[in-house]
């Protein structure tokens, strides 16, 4: 079965043609983060405008590099939820006018759903059931993954999302955007224990929470910065990137990241006796965070599926791969479709 899907939840236009779920017939990425990077972050309508504009091309490429026209896939996946409400609509409204006009059956993708099943494309046997931790710009999720369609969620942040958490200490100390790849190449040239940051706990459930480890690292920025220890943000980024400080600070504050996602994904592991685990999300790109779940999986015994780093951020594979498995269980939209920017997994 080939789907033809499409993607545009944040700041990538993006469109695929998968089949089974498995096999990628192409991949088509349009990013637009060199725009939003004068800003610092995203910003939505900028987001929904460049969508507009590059939708038609990229999904006509899509089919092209398969050597496909429209007639010839079987049904059209799309991000339906969660995500930036304009950014969505693009890509609801479009892949709603490709199934009117072509009579094909349009199949609604949660986002995070299509994270989780960028591991089938590069894992061929992966099966449900397993533990899924969903590290996006977001979300920060472990689900317990039953079926292919079937997600119950262990544990979920109660503020910030582990993406938002990089991206904000990120702008903080004077990177660039998106502050996640930055803070990961900074990282790898600091010392990881130069700094001690607080490893927030919730309770006795496996929920995260990172907005106190957050705003640990922008106290201690503006503390060296007012003892004149550290450059301003609005210095030459040569100047910032260069610095070993920041790159110490980097480095202790990945680790700490790291160490929380890990703990409690190995609770997780242990609590629903899973022996299979698979990362899924922006953050899943992360050097430091693919070593520790390496190393914390050989020691519970446990298989660890990634992602490629290809298929770690936004693309339409992966809601291509997904959204075969929700039309086999048999979701169907109509032409009333809406997005929604919230969705439970
Ligand atoms: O999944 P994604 O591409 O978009 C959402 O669905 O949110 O995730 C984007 C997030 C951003 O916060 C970005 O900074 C983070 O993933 N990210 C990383 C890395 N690459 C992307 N965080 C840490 N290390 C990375 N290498
Ligand atoms: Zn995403």
């Amino acid at each position: 079965m080939l789907i033809l899907s499409i993607e545009s939840s944040c700041d990538e236009t993006a469109a695929a043609v998968v089949e089974d779920g498995r096999v990628v017939r192409s991949s088509v990425v349009h990013t637009q983060i060199a725009e939003h990077r004068k800003y610092g972050g995203v910003v939505p309508e900028i987001a929904s405008r460049r969508h507009v504009e590059q939708i038609c091309d990229v999904t006509a490429r899509a089919l092209s590099d398969a050597n496909l026209a429209l007639s010839n896939v079987d049904a059209i996946g799309v991000t339906a939820w969660p995500g930036l409400i304009g950014a969505l609509l693009v890509g609801v409204n479009y892949a709603k006018g490709l199934a009117l006009a072509s009579g094909k059956p349009l199949v609604p993708v949660h986002h995070l759903r299509g994270h989780v099943a960028a591991n089938y494309i590069a894992h061929p046997d992966l099966e449900p059931p397993f533990l899924a931790l969903i590290v996006s710009g977001g979300h920060s999720h472990i689900c317990d993954v039953s079926d292919y369609t079937r997600y119950e969620i262990i544990a979920r942040t109660r503020d910030d999302a582990a993406g938002e958490a990089f991206d904000k200490a990120a702008r903080v100390m004077g990177y660039p955007y998106p502050g996640g790849v930055s803070i990961d190449r900074a990282a790898q040239k600091g010392d990881p224990y130069a700094f001690k940051f607080p490893h927030p706990t919730v309770g006795d459930s496996l929920d995260f929470s990172f907005s106190g480890l957050k705003t640990a690292v922008i106290n201690t920025i503006h503390n060296l910065r007012q003892k004149g220890e550290l450059p301003e943000a609005a210095e030459r980024v040569e100047e910032i990137e260069a610095n070993q400080t920041l790159m110490n600070i980097a480095a202790s504050f990945e680790e700490t990241v790291c160490e929380i996602l890990v703990d409690h994904t190995r609770a997780a592991l242990r609590r629903t006796g899973r022996k299979t685990l698979t990362v899924a999300g922006g953050v899943s790109a992360n050097t430091g965070l693919r070593a520790a779940l390496e190393k914390m999986c050989a020691e519970e015994k446990t298989r660890l599926c990634m992602p490629p780093l290809s298929l770690c951020g936004d693309n339409a594979a992966m809601i291509g791969a997904q959204a075969y498995y929700e039309y086999r269980s048999g979701a169907r939209a109509g032409a009333d479709l809406n997005a929604s920017a919230t969705m439970s997994i």
